[in-house]
């Protein structure tokens, strides 16, 4: 079964996000594209929640890395924060390879988050295709992701 990639953004990250989903189209992904479907002015936490929703809607394979999702704002961060309130959601924002790398190995991301203002689109590439090619390496680190829900709302 192909894997099935989700992606949206607001109106700072929309020239990067129809770039990736044109270059993921032309790979063996399926790719969603949530939207915005025009550059105006939006509000990245509508765009993670579509998102994030779609996701979790998908069940264990939003855990097994058979569907992922990509948001992409001007700096990643809003729409980081925004997705991470979503339990069973773990959004990274990846400014390089090896934090691309690392959010799947150790830490099982299911969202990538990019910043249109901060990595340009060669960069941008890299980062996604880096994500979508390392798997979770479970372990230890399944142990450390499963005290971020047993944890979660503590005072
Ligand atoms: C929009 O101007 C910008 O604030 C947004 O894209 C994002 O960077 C927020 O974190």
């Amino acid at each position: 079964m192909p894997r099935t990639v989700l992606i949206a953004s607001d109106h700072g990250g929309f020239a990067l996000k129809n770039a990736l989903a044109q270059t993921l189209r032309e790979t063996d992904c399926e790719v969603e594209d949530l939207g915005p479907d025009c550059t105006g002015s939006c509000d990245y936490p509508v765009f993670a929640d579509k998102l994030c929703r779609r996701l979790l809607d998908a069940g264990e394979d939003a855990q097994n890395g058979q569907v992922l999702g990509i948001l992409v704002c001007g700096t990643g961060l809003g729409m980081s924060m925004a997705a991470n309130r979503f339990a069973g959601v773990r959004a990274a924002v990846c400014t390089c390879e090896f934090m691309s790398r690392m959010a799947r190995a150790h830490n099982n991301a299911n969202v990538l988050c990019l910043g249109e203002r901060v990595v340009g689109q060669g960069l941008a590439q890299d980062i996604a295709r880096v994500f979508l090619a390392t798997a979770f390496e479970g372990g230890r680190h399944l142990r450390r992701i499963d005290l971020f829900d047993s944890q979660a709302n503590k005072s």
